[in-house]
Order: structure tokens, then sequence, then C-alpha cells
């Protein structure tokens, strides 16, 4: 079973979000899937009443602040999200992180508010085309990885890590599986030195970037990706069923077998 996660970034109104679970339709594979969607927060609760009528589909948002109440115009708060229906947040999405200028620290305090109200954090962790074209995918994904570590890996609870490169996000530029592959691998490394083979054994990883239906199914059967975090192809009821519908592949390069 993967994770299909849609991130409706600032998309979709309350009466767009009603119609999307009216027309969305997860017969076969696709209801065997862990179906997520993050919409506006405005929208959550017209989610969580059209939703509820499909247990199949949980339900997060994009974005929480660190504190639970207070004079911070415009947030919302951890047990607001949850009162209104959601389970799952996202945390440092590269949006935020980028255009919002989010720090670290600041998604380290997100990621403890998260908890404290049972929310399951996602932590998105991604390069720049520049880090990337330096040869620091590692030390950068570390970073950001190592800012929530001794947060997530305290206690029992679930958590997500979102693998996104920022220089496909929104660009239909796709990492190829074996870069996903790689980040996986190296974020996973890091999660079994936190907490041993259990953490990285149990935590799943998603990759997101220009996910859509029909690339969905070679990123989700590369090694180590357990999900993916879908953007602009998780708008339509159609291409969000596609993706979760998926078949695996054989990614398998040959390579090895010379
Ligand atoms: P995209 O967005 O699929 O539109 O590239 C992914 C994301 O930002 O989560």
């Amino acid at each position: 079973m993967a994770v299909i996660a849609g991130n409706w970034k600032m998309h979709m109104d309350p009466a767009e979000t009603r119609r999307f679970f009216d027309e969305l339709s997860l017969e076969g594979p696709a209801g065997d899937q862990e179906l997520l969607i993050f919409p506006p927060s405005i929208s959550l609760v017209a989610a969580a009443e059209a939703a509820g009528r499909d247990a199949r589909v949980q339900l997060g948002v994009q974005n929480i602040h660190w504190e639970d109440r207070g004079a911070f115009t415009g947030e919302i708060s951890a047990p607001m999200a949850a009162t209104a229906g959601a389970s799952f947040v996202l945390i440092g999405h590269s949006e935020r992180r980028h255009v919002f200028g989010e720090t670290d620290e600041e998604v380290a305090r997100k990621v403890d508010a998260a908890r404290r109200h049972d929310l399951v954090p996602v932590v998105c962790v991604g390069e720049t085309l520049d880090e990337r074209k330096a040869g620091r995918v590692e030390e950068v994904v570390l970073r950001q990885l190592d800012a929530v570590l001794p947060s997530l890996a305290s206690g029992e609870a679930r958590f997500l890590i979102a693998y996104e490169p920022v220089w496909a996000i929104g660009t239909g530029e796709t990492a190829t599986p074996d870069d996903a592959s790689a980040a996986h691998r190296t974020l996973r490394r890091r999660l079994g030195e936190a907490g041993g083979g259990g953490l990285a054994d149990e935590v799943a990883i998603l990759y997101g970037g220009s996910v859509k239906p029909d690339n969905a199914a070679e990123l989700l059967s590369a090694e180590g990706v357990d999900g993916v975090l879908v953007g602009g192809a998780s708008l339509d009821p159609v291409s969000f069923a596609a993706i979760a519908r998926w078949q695996a592949v054989d990614t398998h390069s040959g390579l090895s077998d010379v």
C-alpha cells in the first residue's frame, strides 16, 4: 500500500471542494492506497463533510502556526485544524520555506505543535536547482531533516517525510526514479541512525514534484519510494484517482546484471 497525497495549495474553494469529492471515484486498486488530501484550510470543513461519506480519504492542512492560539492574524493552529477534520499536516513545504521564508527552526516548532495535538506531520525537504548543481543534495536534505528529528524521533507517534526537489515542483521536471531513490536512501539512513532500524523501516518517505498519472507508477515503483505528494495533478478527481490506481512497473535499469 502506498500513500497518495494531494496538496491543493491555494486552489479549490469550498464549492469546488464538494464537487471534487462528488466526482472522485476510487474503485479498484485506488481504494487500496492510503489517500490524503490537503485542501486550503478554508475548505477543510467542506472537505470533511464531503469526504466523510468516503472513509478512504483522510484530510490534512497545508500549514499550522506553532502556538495553539493568540494574536497571529491570518494563521491557524494545530488544535483548530484537528477540530475541523484534519489528521495530517504538511510542514516545511518548499513554498513555505522559499516564498514565505520559513526557517528550519520554525519548521521544528510546527512539528512540536503537530505532535502536541496528534496531527501526523508530513515534513517536506528538498534541494533547489543550484544546490543540486553544486552537489549539495545530501547536505541540504539532511540539514532539513536533522532540524526536526529530535522531535520526530522522540515518541512512538507516526510521521512521514516528503522528498520534494524544489526544481521539480510545478515545473513539469521530475526527478528520475534513481534520483528519488538516492535521496530517499540518504533520508532513511539518517532515520536509522536516529532511531534504529524500526524508525527507518516504519517511516514512509514520499516523493513529490510534477507527479502525474503518466509518471506516477514509475516513481512509486522506485526503490524506497513509499508514496507521492501530488500538487497540480491532484486538483482533478480523475487524475488523482488515476494516480491512486498505479500498478508497479519494473524500474530496474539492468546495469547491475552486466
Ligand atoms: P506539483 O507540486 O505536483 O504541482 O509539482 C507538488 C508539491 O508541491 O507538493
